[in-house]
């Protein structure tokens, strides 16, 4: 398949542009946009063989649902059959952004889209694009991040490219997205609400709204049991560069003793070594390849630029990273989230 590259700045939308890259998707076709978050892999939600085409480009496991796109309220009426109080809450202070929230499908989004559950996650992606998108097409987009099955998720147009071209009809290349993780998902189709993956809208801003909310196992640790996963996406391992990731927790002083002394130790066994160290950090480790995620001071950075970082290590041919542990408050959380399942839950505490 051909797959055409849409400039698109989201500074300045070009309409036309737009309305190309919607009448792909009334068509049945499969277009990657860019959200506030990760690149979507977008398709009619109301489409049962579109939705299809989604998963074959990803390679998808097909007991893993999507997420649907809307563009405003009124589109959540034939999304969902019924929103609880909490998630109106929640809408009215999130939306958009990147909050996804699980709620009672509606009949109109076929089983495709939720994997044969009855719920369905939504949310109202905080980009121009997206928005556009959504809107010139009519109709609800489905869509999981734009990556084959298995890799970082895409944050900028050519991690989209080097995963989608030749599988899908079109690629709206339209700049870096600024949150660098997924959305929160947050499910309130049941008594409690129970928060299954940490992303922007972190569990405390959450709970400042609605109270309490539970967290799900497995977000920091593996689950095994079988069916003790309530969140197909949680127990499939994600986010994986080609290298090898470990992560080193810990006091930093004596992580950074502790990668150091694993670097050499790798070094001399052959191995190309990577460090993924923080601005607060580079300057340890300047005889090794090391590339500064981000500001410790300011998560939101290392948010930003972690998807993009593990796909910089393959480029530089890294075997093994090394990688500094953050702390789990705030967007901390999420970015750990990714983390544990890139490293394949490698964890060494220093
Ligand atoms: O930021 C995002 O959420 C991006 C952009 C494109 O919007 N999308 C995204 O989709 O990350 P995906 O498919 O990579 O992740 C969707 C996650 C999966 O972990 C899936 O299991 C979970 O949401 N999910 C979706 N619907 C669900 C449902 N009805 N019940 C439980 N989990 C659900
Ligand atoms: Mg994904």
């Amino acid at each position: 398949m051909k797959t055409t590259v849409i400039d698109i700045d989201p500074e300045n939308i070009n309409e036309d542009a737009i309305r190309k890259a919607a009448i792909l998707i009334r068509k049945g076709e499969v277009v990657a946009f860019p959200t506030e978050t990760v690149y979507g892999l977008g398709a009619n939600a109301l489409d049962a063989s579109a939705v299809h085409r989604i998963f074959e480009a990803k390679g998808r496991p097909s007991d893993n649902p999507l997420i649907v796109h809307i563009c405003d309220i009124s589109m959540l009426e034939e999304v969902a059959e019924h929103v609880p109080s909490k998630a109106h809450l929640l809408m009215e202070r999130f939306w958009p952004g990147p909050l996804t929230i699980i709620m009672k499908k509606h009949k109109k989004i076929p089983y495709e889209v939720t994997a044969g559950l009855d719920t369905v996650g939504v949310r109202m992606p905080d980009h121009p694009i997206a928005l556009a998108l959504i809107r010139s097409a009519g109709v609800p987009l489905a869509a999981p991040s734009a990556n084959i099955s298995g890799r970082p998720s895409p944050t900028k147009p050519e991690h989209v490219i080097a995963d989608m071209q030749g599988r899908i009809a079109a690629i709206i290349a339209g700049g870096t997205c600024k949150v660098g993780v997924e959305s929160t998902v947050l499910d309130l189709s049941g008594d409690n609400p129970v928060l299954y993956r940490p992303g922007g809208i972190t569990l405390e801003m959450i709970e400042g709204v609605i109270g309490k909310v539970d967290t799900a196992p497995g977000i920091l640790k593996p689950v095994f049991a079988e069916g003790a996963v309530p969140s197909p996406g949680m127990k499939y391992k994600h986010y994986s560069p080609k290298a090898r990731v470990i992560i080193v927790d810990g006091p930093i002083d004596r992580v950074i003793a502790r990668i150091k002394k694993e670097a050499d130790a790798y070094r001399q066994r052959g191995y190309n070594v990577g460090i993924m160290a923080t601005e607060q950090t580079k300057a340890m480790y300047s005889e090794y390849m090391v590339i500064a995620v981000g500001d410790r001071e300011k998560p939101e950075t290392i948010a930003a630029a972690l998807f993009d970082t593990l796909r910089l290590f393959d480029k530089a041919k890294a075997d093994v990273v090394l990688a500094e542990a953050v702390d789990t408050n705030g967007v901390g959380l999420a970015i750990m989230n990714r983390m544990v399942r890139a490293a394949g839950f490698d964890i060494i505490h220093a």
